[in-house]
């Protein structure tokens, strides 16, 4: 009961982080500059 609980509550936030990491990894395309490079490899993993 208590783990259905905590999945319920936890369920949201899985959510919202797979959310922002789409769109941090759509956002890292739009990197310009002498660092896009190793910046864009950084945020691939
Ligand atoms: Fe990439």
């Amino acid at each position: 009961m208590e783990r259905e609980e905590v999945s319920e509550q936890l369920r949201p936030l899985s959510v919202e982080l797979t959310d922002l990491a789409l769109i941090a990894k759509q956002a890292h395309w739009n990197l310009t500059g002498p660092v896009f490079r190793p910046l864009h490899l950084h945020l691939d993993d």
